[in-house]
């Protein structure tokens, strides 16, 4: 490609995890932000949405920084407006370990595709309960946990976006939009050393992996 831009949605609250913005939180001695923001480094272009209120950080020279909106999707708009590359990579804040070998999957898949995100298979039993009880399982090998960083060609991407707001549509992320466009979305495998810190027991999962991360 001739650009890349990676969009980091960072604004949320980090609710479930209970220690502040999430994108601030501490992870083997650097910020949640800092591990994705050096694991983009070689990227034209990071694009970061802050929560309200919270001063940019110091960064590199290829980093701007935006102010998020109230929903996740909100603030992916808003990183779009002004970003510039012919590809765009999503990525959560929240997900420090960014996996090299599954970024060059993407960017290899988007190329023929325009879009492409990482998958990894469910570990456990998926069931419906049925108020409380047990409730009928579902075939686990039929579902697949969807990761960050997506990609796509900026102008779908875009596209996607603004259909969305224009319907009304919401989406956990780019590529149901994507999807709803009609655009056919490619599935890479994913690794589960992406995975998004969310809940308190996450962080000790966390440091674990900071210790032995080596890419
Ligand atoms: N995010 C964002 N803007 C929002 C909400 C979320 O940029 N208004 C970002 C988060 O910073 C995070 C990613 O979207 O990097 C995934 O969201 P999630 O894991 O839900 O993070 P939080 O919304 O911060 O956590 P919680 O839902 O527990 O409050
Ligand atoms: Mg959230």
């Amino acid at each position: 490609f001739a650009t890349v831009s990676v969009l980091v949605p960072a604004a949320g609250q980090g609710t479930r995890l209970g220690r502040g913005p999430k994108a601030f939180v501490r992870v083997g001695g650097r910020t949640l932000l800092e591990w994705v923001l050096a694991a983009f480094a070689w990227a034209d272009e990071v694009r970061v949405a802050l929560p309200p209120g919270v001063p940019p950080p110091p960064a590199a020279a290829n980093v701007r920084f935006v102010p998020g909106g109230a929903e996740r999707q909100e603030s992916v708009a808003r990183l779009l407006e002004g970003a510039g590359g012919d590809v765009v990579l999503v990525h959560d804040a929240a997900r420090p370990f960014v996996v090299p070998a599954v970024v060059d999957r993407l960017l290899a898949a988007v190329a023929g595709s325009g879009a492409a995100v990482p998958v990894v298979p469910l570990p456990d039993t998926l069931i419906e309960p049925e108020e409380g009880r047990y409730g009928p399982a579902l075939d686990r090998s039929r579902y697949a946990l969807v990761q960050t960083p997506q990609a796509f060609f900026r102008e779908v991407l875009a596209e996607a976006h603004q259909l969305a707001r224009a319907e009304g549509r919401t989406a956990t992320d780019e590529a149901q939009l994507v999807r709803a466009l009609g655009y056919p979305v490619e599935l890479v495998p994913g690794d589960r050393r992406m995975f998004k810190v969310t809940f308190p027991e996450d962080l000790a999962l966390a440091e674990a992996l900071a210790r032995v991360w080596e890419e």
